[in-house]
């Protein structure tokens, strides 16, 4: 039984060994390069483009009621500003209700997260 569990717990920790070691790897990369900030979207990153692939289904049409983002869509904000953005962005992270957390952007950085609810805001002035 022992062994068994073993099997079971190794080949799943080595998934997650690998992941580490990328993370490790990217990040000595990193360190390599003149500029290392903490508060960086991912390279290559396109709010727009992003918006379009993981948030637009529901934002777009207010499914389920999330705020539409578009012309003209500021009143489905401000009240959600109210309690700061900080705290928006937070909800857009960890998920509310029926918006999933990340907003299903599972390759999405907090920064990455916090960059397209601003894209979101600002389209809908
Ligand atoms: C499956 C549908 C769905 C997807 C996909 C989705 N959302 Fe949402 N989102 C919602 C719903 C529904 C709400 C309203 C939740 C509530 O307040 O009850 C919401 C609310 C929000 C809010 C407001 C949070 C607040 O504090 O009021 C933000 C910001 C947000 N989504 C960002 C995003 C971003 C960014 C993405 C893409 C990365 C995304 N959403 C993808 C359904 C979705």
């Amino acid at each position: 039984m022992l062994t068994v569990k073993k099997m079971i717990s190794s080949s799943f920790i080595k998934p997650i060994v690998a992941v580490a070691a990328l993370v490790f790897a990217s990040a000595s990369i990193a360190d390599g390069s003149q500029s290392v900030e903490l508060a960086q979207v991912s390279e290559g990153f396109n709010a727009e483009q992003k918006y379009m692939a993981s948030c637009f289904a529901c934002h777009s049409t207010g499914a389920a009621g999330a705020p539409k983002v578009g012309d003209g869509m500021a009143a489905e904000w401000e009240p959600r500003l109210e309690k700061g953005l900080d705290a928006v962005v937070a909800n857009a992270i960890n998920g509310i209700n029926t918006m999933p957390a990340k907003g299903l952007c599972f390759d999405c950085t907090d920064d990455d997260l916090k960059a397209l609810v601003e894209y979101m805001i600002e389209t809908s002035q």
